[in-house]
């Protein structure tokens, strides 16, 4: 039987996955990245766990490997060029010493690639050929599928749109006040949220989800969700300042772009309803009525599984470009 190695880098967790062609998981082995430790510990811990695990599939025939990790990147050459949520990750020739080892074509996507190939695959995405797919969670960014098939760009900088500015001001990201990323991303939310709980306690009033303005750092995207859902106002008007830049940045991609539909993950996927309303009435305000018509807004359908179809996605689209 022919198999596929998925690696999936992240600043949290690595993971190693083999799986079949139907995303049949034949083992899966995951590790804290621990990127104090730098990037040594985590590459040298891939490759002696893909030893083990190639070797355990003594049986099975390995097709090809794939890479998913966070830009920005090289997939031509197959290098990582520094990701933020990777620090001292520079300029590392992941693919070269996969294919070293392993000798068999191995590929390398931004993660937010990847993951648009396995929603549209085997998730949300199905059956469409204009797919999106964002990742909403501690970074914001877009994967392309256009005309049924992956576009990456020149470099590979297609769907960086957590860089694009939509205000004046707002929570930073990129060093960008007023950022895509700022105002739609796990940070931004709970940063939002906590300019809110400030300004609402220095007034003297009170909040549900935090009770004095030493504890307001401590506030999560999470803490907000809960409080949102349970009608807690402060709350509510954060989700609903995110769904706004939401909105205005996903009109952008639909005139541009003309989708059929568009996938978000992570904490859009977690709760659509405090997103919907706000978001869906400045679409209908923004984007051309043609275009935002024939454009589904759905939450990604992978949950925890999105990182492993993801990068075994990888694996199998990059053998199809190439036969
Ligand atoms: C990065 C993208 C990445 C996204 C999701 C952003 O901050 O610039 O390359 O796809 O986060 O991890
Ligand atoms: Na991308």
């Amino acid at each position: 039987q022919e198999y596929y190695l998925g690696i999936d880098i992240g600043g949290t967790k690595c993971a190693v996955i083999a799986g079949t062609e139907n995303m049949e998981i034949l083992e899966r082995i995951q590790f804290d990245t621990n990127t104090n430790k730098g990037p040594d510990y985590a590459i040298s811990k891939l490759l002696e766990i893909a030893t083990a695990v190639v070797k355990q599939l003594n049986d099975y025939e390995l097709i090809s490997i794939g890479i998913s990790c966070g830009g920005p990147l090289d997939s031509k050459t197959g290098i990582v060029q520094s990701p933020p949520n990777l620090p001292g990750w520079d300029n590392i020739p992941i693919c070269g010493l996969l294919k070293y080892k392993f000798n068999v074509p191995v590929f390398l996507q931004n993660d937010a690639n990847a993951c648009a190939l396995a929603e549209w695959k085997f998730g949300a995405g199905k059956g469409t050929d204009n797919m999106i797919f964002l990742t909403f969670g501690t970074g914001l960014g877009a994967g392309l599928i256009l005309d049924g098939k992956l576009y990456a760009g020149t470099n590979d900088l297609a769907g960086e749109i957590g860089h694009i500015r939509l205000d004046e001001d707002g929570p930073e990201a990129y060093g960008k006040k007023g950022s895509f990323e700022g105002f739609c991303s796990g940070a931004g939310i709970a940063r939002m949220a906590q300019a809110m709980v400030i300004e609402k306690l220095e007034k003297g009033e009170s909040v549900s989800f935090c009770e004095s303005i030493e504890t307001v750092r401590n506030i999560t995207t999470k803490d907000v969700a809960m409080a949102a859902a349970e009608g807690d106002e402060t709350a509510i008007a954060a989700f609903e300042k995110s769904a706004k830049y939401l909105g205005i940045g996903l009109s952008i991609l639909i005139d541009v772009l003309n989708p059929q539909r568009i996938v978000i993950g992570s904490v859009y996927a977690r709760n659509p309803h405090l997103f919907d309303a706000v978001c869906n009435s400045v679409i209908e305000k923004e984007a051309l009525e043609p275009a935002w018509k024939v454009c589904e807004i759905v939450p990604a359908e992978l949950g925890d599984k999105v990182g492993d179809f993801a990068s075994l996605s990888v694996a199998i689209d990059g053998i199809s470009r190439t036969n």
